[in-house]
């Protein structure tokens, strides 16, 4: 927690019960009613009184005129009682002082809520279908996902992520029958998934003048399903193939996964969990399917087998949570998906519940909203799709065009336009609530004026520069401060509670916003006040072991929502 906010609780505390004899309100309760004004002037802690008055017995503006004269001291410089709130002033240098010599001291740690040691969480994320698309669609489980795996190892927890590759089903029917009548190994190999996409698309046009074509492709799964070993190679091919097209993609990242077990992997561990739900007599049949009724909790059924006994994308998720459950004892298993899948979630999450399986509530759901591109919607089958490999070459080819036109003629280099392009793409994706649904316009991503990732590194490499050039990050000792020094070391204070927030609600955007704002508050200072220049030595160096603070902190928030920091731009 933000350590004004605990330390005022902690005082608060002892003040009630001096106070209000009887009376009791924990140091917790009381940090929970603490609130930053927005209106500075209404003070840089508050106090809404009224919160207090039912175990107080008194009137709020009686609290705030009793508390006032009290909480002085310390980092606070001045207590005002303004109609029932208590409004707290900090004593900028002190506050200042403690919050820097707190972040020098945890270093790259400074913001952990530390609450993680010894837990396990599982992180299903990214996910895509094999030899479908890996389109603009997935942006979203990626990005939140591996961040939210970045948050919670930020918070010592250990992580697992998984790639639960849609690596099984009637796709693989269809692309089967489409190679061998149109394509070709040579094709393959050299234009790699998108070959294979190509293939998976002519398949529907063709299907919907010929639907024979369905049924052949529904044959050879079938043959796939019973071992056939020709159809088993061709199938181990297919993932191969794109496998090594999305590790491309997950490198530009700077992704990596602990484990590539898809759908495939549970074939063999499912019929023990069919076992149980019969037992259970949980099953029952509709139509000549096998399903868990879920009415009485307001939800359609959910789908175990088919008519013919195959198996389903609900009952091979079933399988994969008990088996993670008893592989990792995860604390939490964590599946970043579009909210289109929020239903079924919903219902599988139920029927383990049913089974009886007691780590039923250490599944979550994390949905997100859909994406469209320059104001267009996705659609896999016609190929009318942005891929997401597509999205990434475009951003880097133009942020070395913008830093050849800035350069006179010679663009970065390619680890920069790199850091920088694909940067721009996941930070204007991690703007937004993950519920928004979001249209994507690469040109907004990539201006440096905006609020943008470029705009964020560039700030970073700005405090690289402002270090370099004063050849060590300084030491605050203090003395008279100004408004932008103090906005900036109070901005630095939130982040511990923004990364609380963040994870709490599973929402990375929340460090995305504290970004802007510590970017904001940081280039207000540079352009406000003299820092390797200024001729008073301690002004510089309170200014640089500020810049360093920035540097440390900004430099964590940029790695938690994957983006990289280079030291030059
Ligand atoms: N492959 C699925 C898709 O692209 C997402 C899988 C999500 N994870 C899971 N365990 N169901 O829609």
């Amino acid at each position: 927690m933000n350590t004004l906010k605990r330390k005022t609780a902690l005082k608060l505390a002892a003040l009630v019960s001096e106070l209000y004899p009887g009376a009791s309100l924990s140091a917790e309760e009381l940090a929970g009613m603490l609130e930053f004004p927005p209106d500075p002037a209404m003070g840089d802690l508050a106090l809404p009184c009224f919160k207090l008055s039912r175990s107080l017995h008194a009137s709020p503006v009686q609290i705030a005129d009793a508390l006032a004269p009290k909480m002085t001291g310390d980092e606070i410089a001045r207590a005002e009682a303004v109609k029932g709130y208590l409004n707290l002033f900090i004593d900028g240098a002190a506050f200042s002082a403690r919050v820097l010599s707190e972040i020098a001291e945890k270093g790259d740690e400074y913001g952990s809520p530390a609450d993680g040691k010894g837990k396990t969480v599982v992180l299903d994320y990214s996910s895509p279908n094999v030899a479908k698309p890996f389109h603009i669609g997935h942006l979203g489980t990626t990005v939140i996902g591996h961040s939210l795996k970045l948050l919670h190892e930020f918070a010592g927890c250990k992580c697992v992520g998984i790639n639960h590759l849609g690596d099984w089903g009637t796709q693989f029917g269809k692309l089967i029958v489409a190679y061998r009548k149109w394509g070709s190994r040579e094709a393959v190999e050299r234009g790699e998934i998108d070959e294979l996409v190509k293939l998976y698309v002519r398949f529907h046009t063709e299907a919907e003048k010929d639907p024979t074509l369905d049924d052949a492709a529904r044959a050879e799964f079938t043959k796939l399903e019973h071992g056939d070993v020709e159809n088993t190679e061709l199938w181990r091919w297919f993932i191969e193939i794109s496998l090594r097209e999305y590790k491309k993609t997950y490198r530009l990242l700077g992704i990596e996964f602990d484990s590539y077990n898809g759908e495939s992997f549970y074939t063999d561990k499912m019929p023990e969990q069919v076992e149980l739900l019969k037992k259970k007599g949980l099953l029952s049949l509709d139509d000549g399917a096998s399903v868990v009724r879920l009415d009485e909790y307001n939800m359609p059924v959910c789908l175990i087998l088919k008519r013919d006994g195959s198996t389903l994308y609900p009952t091979r998720d079933i399988a994969a949570a008990v088996y993670r459950a008893r592989t990792y004892h995860f604390d939490k298993c964590i599946y970043v998906t579009s909210a289109g899948q929020s239903l079924h979630f919903a219902q599988w999450f139920k029927v383990v519940e049913l089974m009886g399986y007691d780590w039923y509530d250490k599944l979550v759901h994390v949905p997100y909203g859909t994406v469209s591109i320059n104001g267009e919607k996705l659609a896999t089958r016609t190929g009318n799709v942005v891929l997401l490999k597509d999205l990434f070459a475009d951003a880097i080819e133009k942020v070395k065009r913008i830093s050849a036109e800035k350069n006179g003629g010679t663009p970065c280099s390619d680890e920069i336009a790199e850091a920088v392009g694909v940067g721009a793409v996941v930070f204007h994706y991690l703007s937004n609530n993950r519920m928004r649904d979001i249209n994507f316009v690469l040109e907004d991503a990539l201006s440096f004026d905006g609020n943008t990732g470029p705009y964020a590194q560039y700030t970073y490499a700005r405090t690289c520069s402002v270090l370099a050039k004063a050849g060590n990050r300084g030491s605050f000792t203090g003395g008279k401060l100004n408004d932008a020094e103090i906005l900036l070391a109070k901005t630095l204070s939130t982040f511990p509670d923004r990364v609380k927030t963040a994870l709490d609600g599973y929402e990375p955007s929340e460090i995305t916003r504290f970004i802007l704002d510590l970017c904001a508050a940081y280039n207000r200072f540079y352009h406000d006040c003299p820092i390797v220049t200024s001729d008073d030595e301690r002004e510089k160096n309170n200014r640089v072991s500020l810049t360093a603070a920035v540097n440390t902190v900004l430099g964590t928030a940029l790695r938690l929502i994957c983006l990289k920091t280079p030291e030059k731009i």
